[in-house]
Parts: structure tokens; sequence; C-alpha cells
């Protein structure tokens, strides 16, 4: 647990061995949901393996807010105050391994590490960060740029070295990329077809390359 997820690399090892029989593993399918916006929120989850969409939506739109990989934690905003509930949806991505901690627990760990409470804060704040960016780019960005600025996040979001070429690792659909950017599956189509005759990337087994990084944040620069 601790090597996979960062969290608990900072709480106290006791702390750790006194919360282990409360936490609960689970393994969820591929679309599986693991809770809807507005539901009532008992637990905080811990992503072991797999990846988690987190998302709104309405009768006809959905919007991607992010999406959580191995190591990162979700579903800690409705444990905050009671009464509140889940801000948002959270579905499997692929097959997932997810270990839950209920409220009371969670509290405890709070109350008993203030390492924990750091560590909540500067995640939150790095959300904040990326959700006042996420707003920035739906405000002031045309659709193109927006689409490949989210190219660009999520290949540096997977790669961790320097290499000129960078290739977003899993599968992601014409779909879901529109909800990322808040634009319509047909235009996402269109645009991903003109970067590949620029030359700028290339698509193989629905894996995008983004061949000259360097290039494609020039033209963004110019773009903007
Ligand atoms: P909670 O409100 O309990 O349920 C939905 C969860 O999604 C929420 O807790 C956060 O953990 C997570 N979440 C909500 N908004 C965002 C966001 N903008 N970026 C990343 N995660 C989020």
């Amino acid at each position: 647990l601790k090597a996979s997820i960062p969290f608990f690399r900072d709480i106290e090892p006791e702390l750790i061995e006194r919360l282990l029989p409360y936490m609960y593993s689970k393994n969820y399918r591929k679309g599986e949901l693991i809770f809807l916006e507005g539901d009532q929120g008992n637990d905080i989850f811990f992503i072991g393996s797999g990846s988690v969409s987190i998302y709104s939506f309405d009768k006809s739109k959905k919007v991607i807010l992010a999406v959580l990989r191995e190591g990162e934690y979700f579903g800690e905003m409705a444990l905050m105050k009671p009464g509140l509930v889940r801000s948002a949806t959270a579905e499997c991505l692929m097959p997932t391994r997810l270990y839950g901690l209920r409220r009371t627990d969670f509290q405890l760990l709070i109350e008993n590490d203030r390492n924990i409470a750091f560590h909540l804060l500067d995640y939150t704040m790095d959300r904040l960060r990326r959700a006042n960016q996420q707003i920035h780019d739906l405000t002031f960005l045309n659709v193109r740029s927006r689409i490949v600025k989210k190219l660009l996040t999520l290949a540096q979001d997977y790669s961790s070295d320097e290499l000129n070429e960078f290739v977003i690792p899993v599968k992601i659909t014409h779909q879901q990329l529109a909800e990322m950017v808040g634009a319509a599956r047909e235009t996402v189509t269109k645009v991903l077809q003109e970067l590949q005759d620029e030359g700028l990337i290339a698509i193989q087994g629905k894996r995008v390359h983004l061949q000259d990084i360097q290039l494609i944040k020039k033209k963004l620069n110019e773009e903007i």
C-alpha cells in the first residue's frame, strides 16, 4: 500500500498498522460506477491500480473534471462535513482496484497525524490550480487549442522522461476527449485529423503519439 499510494508514505507506520484492519479493498470492472453525484458519501477511496474518471453530467451532456490514476485518491470532499453529498460521479475507466476507508477511520487519520492534514491541503490546492486552469482554457482558448493543450497535458502526465516524443499510453476515445475539453465529438475527430495531416500527431491503435512536442508547443503559443 505504501509503495503504490504516496498518501501513505507520509503517515507514521504505527498509524498505518492501526488503520490497515479498517481498510477494505474492492475490484471494479471497466465502466463500473463507484458512486453518483448527489449520493450520500461515507468513504474515501485510494486507487491501488487502474483509473477513475470523475465527471458531472446532466440529461444531454457530460464533463470530465479529472482522470485519476494509481496512487491518487478521491471521495474525501463529502467526508469533510456531515450532510455533504458527492460533488461528482466516479466511474472506472479500466479494471480497477480500490482501497476504501470509512468516514470515522478517515477522521481518526486526520486527527492523529498532522502530516495528513497538510497532505490533503496540498492535494486540494493542486486540484484547485488545475480547475482554475480548466476555467481559463474554457474561457480563453478556442476548441482546437483546448484539444492540443489537453493532449500535451495528458502526454506529460503519463511521461516522466525528457524525450522529444510523447505517447498517451491509454486508449482515449474521441468522445472522452470531447468531454474533457467541452467540445462535440465530431469537432474532436476533425481536429485530430487536422493534427495528423499536419504531422503533429500520429494515432496508432487508438494511442496518440505526439511527434514533436516542441513544435506542438510553439504552434499552440502562436494560436493563443
Ligand atoms: P466527493 O465530493 O466526496 O465525491 C466526488 C469526488 O471527486 C470528490 O469528493 C473529489 O475527491 C473528486 N473531485 C471533485 N472535483 C474534482 C476535480 N475538479 N478534480 C479532481 N477531483 C475532483
